[in-house]
């Protein structure tokens, strides 16, 4: 092992070595993924390293060939409330080689045990410390009996012994990125980084016991992608069998340079050494170095910060690290430090950080100052409360909701006043608050939108609008009603109470009707207003459903009282009608007793 080997240095060396071996290098992807993504990719930003390849891993051919390499820019948000541990981070990098319909699980697993161990082209780290899992098997697919025996071959060949190879179900060693999309067995390699057992191997039970105290860590994964997945359903094989592989750069590097948490790294110790006073915890100083590091990423692919999507979780993470600062700001010339350190240990690797510095530290400054400001006013609020000698869980909730007041800040300055909050009454009226924008989220996907993101399925959703009011006129006033809808980038489905089936002719009246509004280049529009106005423009709704005291109303047409449609809608919609496309109806059939179901596609 090579304790001074950089975090530059692995990267380099995968990149190099992979491309010794007929890969092309790609540059990493955006973190922020395409709009006009489909339903395979329907996340913010870039989570694993295949993400972007997807569509070639199904099957497309690439214009650079058969076998890439990368080192990919992720940021995964699930484990948000993780970070200040060990190991987690929001942003890391995920090195990997890919093999598209190319070479297979012999030559992939060869190279990565080569790539680890070999002291000249690899990583020279020492192969007795290493523990390999493959998959178990399961309805879906066999026991990987072929990726074992090749470890097998590996060992003995390198006359390593003991017992290091151990199968894993489907929840370990099964590899997919969602719902949809390409996936296959794994076999993922361990290190030993405690250096406590000494290569002698380890029964089943000892290595799961290893892993979860985290002797031993995961550092590379290889993928074994042989079929597709959709809608949670295994739907058939690839049409050639493709390996995917990840390794975490920070962790790869935690290995190397013989720390035991990748904020000891070089990757962020230049960052953490900026945080010297003693009274701030380690896991702050660990939030503030990681939520940093990811927002440079972010600003510098062109996100902003806002209060939605990904905008939205930008200004999050700014916000968390101001929060855990000991004085609960970042001015100015802390921004500009921490951002010089960040891009400092980019600057060769991602050279436009350095280039976009200065637009980096504006969209900081820009963020913290509105942060101070509403802070300032929160702990005007609490001031006013205190009055009363107490503060009650609403209260406590409304700095928060109102005026980005977190609770332990809310705590810290009643301490200081010796008053007592009712944190229990707080957490009651915070889950109320989820539970609400939880169904206000489901309100604004009732249509059954998979992705609200996608400019498919929000054209999608606009035709749904013109159908609901084009079966009104067709079939009748009371006919036509809404029963259900969903909606994927393939489609719309809209099921409609009506108790026999369509003619032929009604479909088509229905269909002409609504490419004539398509063709009229009618705008959409959002309105919002007091629910009792809200029921008195003739808007369409749910009888029955509830909705908040403020309704949005999104109607079609030049004005609310004029316009073809109108319906009470979170959205999202397209600008104007023009934007459709041609409507067709595929299928009209029966959905259960009194209920029709047409299915549509816009061309
Ligand atoms: N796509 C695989 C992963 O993220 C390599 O682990």
């Amino acid at each position: 092992m090579n304790p001074q080997m950089t975090s530059s240095e692995i990267r380099s060396k995968f990149l190099a070595f992979f491309e010794k071996r007929g890969h092309v290098i790609l540059p990493s992807a955006s973190l922020v993924t395409p709009d006009e993504k489909g339903v395979t990719n329907a996340t913010l930003f870039n989570t694993a390293g295949m993400q972007p390849l997807v569509p070639y891993l199904l099957g497309k051919p690439h214009p650079q060939g058969t076998r890439l390499v990368d080192s990919q820019k992720c940021l995964r948000t699930v484990d948000i409330d993780d970070i200040g541990d060990k190991t987690h981070a929001t942003f890391f990098e995920m090195l990997g080689n890919w093999s598209l319909g190319d070479y297979f699980k012999k030559e992939a697993i060869a190279w990565s045990f080569e790539f680890l161990t070999d002291k000249k082209e690899g990583l020279g780290l020492n192969p007795s410390q290493l523990y390999i899992t493959v998959f178990e098997g399961d309805a879906n697919a066999p026991k990987d009996d072929e990726a074992a025996d090749i470890w097998r071959e590996i060992f003995k060949k390198n006359s390593i012994d003991g017992n290091r190879i151990f199968y894993m179900p489907a929840s370990m060693n099964w590899w997919e990125a969602g719902e949809n999309g390409p996936c296959g067995p794994d076999t993922e390699m361990y290190y030993d980084i405690s250096n406590k057992f000494g290569g002698k191997g380890l029964t089943h039970d000892e290595f799961v016991q290893a892993d979860s105290v985290r002797d031993v860590v995961e550092v590379w994964n290889d993928v074994f992608m042989q079929y597709e997945k959709k809608d949670g359903k295994i739907i058939g094989t690839l049409p050639k069998p493709s390996v995917d592989t990840g390794a975490g750069l920070e962790r790869l590097t935690m290995t190397l340079q013989g720390v035991d948490n990748i904020y000891d790294t070089d990757l962020f110790k230049p960052v953490m050494s900026l945080m010297k006073n003693p009274d701030q915890t380690i896991r702050n100083k660990r939030i503030i170095a990681d939520h940093l590091r990811a927002s440079t990423f972010l600003i510098s692919d062109g996100v902003v910060p806002s209060n939605t999507d990904r905008g939205y979780i930008l200004r999050r993470l700014i916000r968390r690290a101001i929060i855990s600062t000991t004085d609960k700001l970042l001015d100015e010339k802390r921004i500009s430090i921490f951002v010089d350190t960040i891009t400092g240990v980019y600057a060769e690797a991602y050279p436009e950080l350095t280039t976009k510095k200065d637009h980096i530290k504006k969209v900081f400054v820009d963020e913290a100052s509105k942060f101070a400001t509403a802070l300032a006013h929160g702990i005007k609020e609490f001031e006013r409360l205190a009055k009363a000698g107490s503060i009650s869980g609403a209260d406590a909730f409304m700095l928060f909701s109102s005026f980005g007041l977190p609770i332990d800040v809310t705590k810290e300055l009643a301490q200081e006043k010796n008053l007592t909050i009712d944190i229990a009454g707080y957490e009651a009226e915070f889950k109320k608050h989820q539970d609400l924008s939880r169904s206000g989220a489901e309100q604004k996907f009732k249509g059954g939108l998979a992705d609200a993101n996608d400019p498919q399925v929000i054209k999608y959703h606009t035709a749904t609008h013109l159908l609901h009011q084009a079966l009104h006129d067709v079939l009748g006033e009371s006919e036509g009603g809404q029963k259900g809808s969903n909606i994927t980038p393939e489609r719309l489905r809209f099921d409609f109470s009506y108790g026999q089936k369509m003619t032929d002719e009604q479909k088509k009246r229905v269909e002409d009707i609504i490419n004539e509004k398509i063709k009229a280049a009618l705008p959409v529009q959002n309105v919002v207003m007091p629910k009792a106005e809200a029921e008195k423009t003739g808007a369409r709704h749910f009888f029955g459903e509830k909705y908040g005291e403020d309704i949005s109303i999104y109607f079609i047409g030049d004005s609310l009282e004029s316009a073809y449609s109108k319906e009470f809608c979170g959205g999202p919609h397209v600008k104007n009608t023009s934007e459709l496309g041609t409507f067709k109806i595929q299928k009209e059939e029966a959905s259960s007793q009194g209920v029709r179901r047409i299915k549509a596609v816009l061309v």
